[in-house]
């Protein structure tokens, strides 16, 4: 049986053993690399700097949590804001492909620029054992590989730290909720952010439509879960459609936007079924985010494809 306490233990005396200058950690906020930036933090004090860069592209209220849970874990952060730059380079871009190349290559420049300033030698990744089999190495077809989109490439100059790497997700679950980090049970988000839920351009306005979407949905399943009225999927979001569909307001024709409700269920990722939300959620939900933002949506649908033949994301 996997022991959470003997694992960090271990841990952070062997990253503490490699490490001999300065380090640093591109931290999400998520588990992975919550628990790879405390570990680290644990071993080596502020000699670890982890970085948090904003896109402008998280979700409602992500910034300022994870600012929290870096603060709780006493780990030294640095928090950059990159939303104007992110926005500059996306603008008029539809093509899903640019928009994941253009945001991964901004991540990596902004992240090499902290790395500089820093003086850091090593770099703290939250790897873990699927990230590494997934890939394949060339044995196996690399379906996911532009999963490594707002990760960074493998030579940075720097020496690779990877203190999860031979841990399964529910593990590095375990030694998240032993260390107290708050992100212990929280769904996977795409490192491009909500980028990929936003179909065509990405705009400020329309990443706040997708935001507000996301948020009502996340909202709205977490209160049936804890009501007991659903079980709690393993990936639940709003994606925004490109396209305008005809409506009604009040006695007016209005032209407005669609918002795509999905929910998955999923071991790992690699296929997925769509999740059975009851029909009375779907209503609270489509009903929130009409009139949360009437003046531009008009339209809520219910995404009910598996993977494959769709992916779990739309983009
Ligand atoms: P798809 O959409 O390919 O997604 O079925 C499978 C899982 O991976 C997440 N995802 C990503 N995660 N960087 C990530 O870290 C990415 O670029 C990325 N794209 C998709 C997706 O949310 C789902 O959980």
């Amino acid at each position: 049986m996997f022991k959470a306490d003997k694992f960090v233990e271990e841990h952070v005396k062997s990253v503490s053993d490699q490490i001999k200058g300065k380090a640093i950690i591109a931290c999400s906020g998520g588990v992975d690399s919550m628990v790879s930036a405390v570990i680290a933090s644990k071993a080596i004090g502020d000699r670890l700097l982890a970085v948090y860069v904003d896109t402008g592209l998280m979700r409602k209220g992500e910034t300022d949590e994870v600012r929290g849970m870096l603060e709780d874990m006493g780990v030294n952060f640095k928090i950059i804001d990159a939303s104007k730059e992110y926005f500059e380079a996306l603008k008029g871009v539809t093509d899903p492909e640019t928009k994941r190349k253009i945001i991964g290559e901004k991540f990596i420049r902004v992240f090499e620029r902290e790395a500089k300033d820093f003086g850091a030698e090593y770099l703290v990744q939250g790897t873990i054992a699927p990230d590494w089999i997934e890939s394949g190495d060339g044995v196996r077809d690399t379906i996911k590989s532009h999963h490594n989109v707002g990760g960074l490439p493998k030579d940075m100059g720097m020496e690779l730290c990877e203190p999860l790497r031979d841990l399964y997700k529910d593990e590095v679950r375990a030694v998240a909720r032993l260390l107290g980090i708050k992100s212990s049970e929280r769904q996977p988000f795409p490192g491009p952010g909500l980028a990929v839920r936003c179909l065509g351009e990405v705009t400020p306005e329309n990443i706040e439509i997708v935001r507000e979407a996301c948020f009502i949905v996340e909202d709205e399943i977490k209160k049936a879960v804890a009501d007991g009225k659903m079980e709690m999927p393993w990936q639940y979001f709003a994606a925004l459609l490109p396209s305008k569909s005809v409506g009604v307001q009040g006695d007016r024709r209005a032209y407005g936007k669609t918002i795509v409700v999905r929910a998955v269920s999923s071991l790992d990722a690699m296929t997925a079924e769509f999740f059975m939300i009851p029909l009375e959620i779907l209503d609270k939900i489509s009903r929130r985010i009409t009139n949360t933002m009437k003046d531009q949506v008009n339209r809520v649908v219910y995404d009910i494809t598996n993977k494959p033949p769709a992916t779990i994301e739309w983009e």
